[in-house]
């Protein structure tokens, strides 16, 4: 760069720093006192970005590879490997499945068992490559998939489990390791909401053949948009690779055993691929979001404490959540989700109603049962059992936001609004 760009970068630099230190940027929550989700990010992951613009460096590179190093250091997996989105890692996961490459891949007509709530995107890069989903009832506490219902759901063409940790919490990953040893079943993780969640003492991504991230603005992290494919196996990391950018091998670390007629090695293509690659801007983002992580999880942990302990007088009235805790396992909590009991006298949305005109945010749980979304019947699936849990999720239950924006003062906000509308009915 030249001297006199070197000195109107240095300026643009700090400006955005001045920016910043401005603190929130107005706007930044919407109208509400307590919205779902704020932006993540400041002055450190703006320049990153605004430094790639300038050098004109912005398709995938050096940075996407340094967020993937730290990414897998963090989760403490093998490989990462970074996509665009986290419904494209569950595609990517979901196409290796059915790669050649791998050992009996995935065929038409193949079932793979996922929880009834979910995200559309667990669900829809199953169909993709032509599984069939068979939704199975989840626990009405961590609201992830129920081991026995997942047993009770395999049949003779079952081929894996999509493990989905919902709302941060881990599933209870030795449950279904069993059922997938024992039944010879792949697993794929939809960790696309629980980053740093752990099951007894390791991060979820590390007990499937493959784990999916997101980074979407609102989740724990951001890239504005991006996501993660994590693996401890080179192998399935390299087909990632290729599914992620046209199914070409330029950027595999070993190059598939396929013969090649004498075409150029740089368009040499092996295998299926998509276009699901990030730009350097995400890949920028997310170098300085993962050092910021730790101490996100930790005042949401703390959130989620205080409001367990402060409802825990309404317990006939709302079902709490208690996560997915103790013995190493640590529930990191994308949003605070509250059940109201059936018997209460008030509805769900009698309570939702009046939070939200207290300024609280407040929405279902995910996509619901997805059993009852009109999209299922655009594709061949299985229903298992009547899915009462998932019934009473959908009906009762609801979340209000749970992020690194909120303190003391707001949490102590969101109680007495509780209080007051619980007063109602004493
Ligand atoms: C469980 C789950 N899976 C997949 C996704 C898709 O991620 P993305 O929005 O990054 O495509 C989401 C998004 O929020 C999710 O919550």
């Amino acid at each position: 760069m030249t001297d006199s760009r070197h000195a109107i970068a240095v300026q643009i630099h700090a400006l955005v720093e001045r920016y910043f230190a401005l603190g929130e940027v107005p706007g930044a929550r919407g109208t509400a006192r307590i919205p779902l989700h704020v932006p993540s990010y400041g002055a450190e992951e703006v320049n990153e970005a605004i430094a790639s613009l300038l050098t004109t460096r912005v398709t995938m590179g050096e940075k996407v590879a340094r967020f993937e190093a730290l990414w897998a250091q963090y989760i403490g997996a093998g490989q990462a490997v970074m996509v665009n989105s986290g419904s494209s890692a569950n595609l990517i996961a979901a196409e290796v499945l059915r790669s050649p490459f791998v050992p009996r891949p995935l065929r038409p007509g193949d079932e793979v068992i996922v929880p009834a709530v979910a995200w559309s995107t667990t669900y829809f890069p199953l169909v993709t490559i032509g599984a069939v989903p068979v939704l199975v009832d989840v626990d009405p506490d961590t609201f992830t998939l129920d081991p026995p219902a997942v047993e009770a759901a395999i049949g003779p063409r079952t081929r894996a489990i999509m493990a989905v940790h919902l709302l941060g919490n881990a599933c209870d990953m030795a449950a279904l390791g069993e059922l997938a040893r024992r039944h010879d079943l792949y697993v794929i993780e939809d960790a696309c909401e629980a980053h740093g969640a752990q099951f007894r003492g390791v991060k979820v991504g590390n007990f499937g053949q493959m784990g999916a991230f997101s980074f979407y603005f609102s989740h724990h992290i951001s890239t504005i948009e991006g996501g993660m494919v994590v693996t401890s196996d080179e192998k399935l990391a390299d087909l990632a690779r290729t599914l992620r950018a046209h199914g070409w091998q330029r950027d595999v670390r070993k190059k598939l055993d396929v013969p090649n007629p004498g075409i150029d090695e740089r368009y040499f293509f092996v295998n299926f691929g998509y276009n699901l690659r990030p730009t350097e801007l995400q890949g920028g983002f997310g170098v300085h979001q993962v050092d910021k992580l730790e101490e996100f999880i930790r005042i949401r942990r703390e959130n989620a404490d205080y409001w367990r302990r402060a409802f825990a007088r309404y317990a006939d009235r709302l079902r709490l959540s208690p996560g997915r805790e103790g013995g190493g396992s640590r529930s990191v909590w994308f949003g605070y989700p509250l059940t109201v009991q059936p018997g209460a006298p008030f509805t769900r949305e009698d309570l939702t109603r009046f939070l939200e005109g207290k300024g609280i945010e407040t929405r279902p749980i995910m996509a619901g049962n997805f059993r009852d979304q009109p999209a299922i019947r655009l594709f061949p699936h299985r229903i298992a059992g009547a899915l009462p849990n998932a019934e009473l999720i959908m009906r009762q239950a609801f979340f209000f936001g749970n992020h690194h924006a909120i303190g003391e003062t707001e949490r102590a906000y969101v109680r007495e609004c509780v209080d007051e509308f619980m007063r109602r009915f004493a």
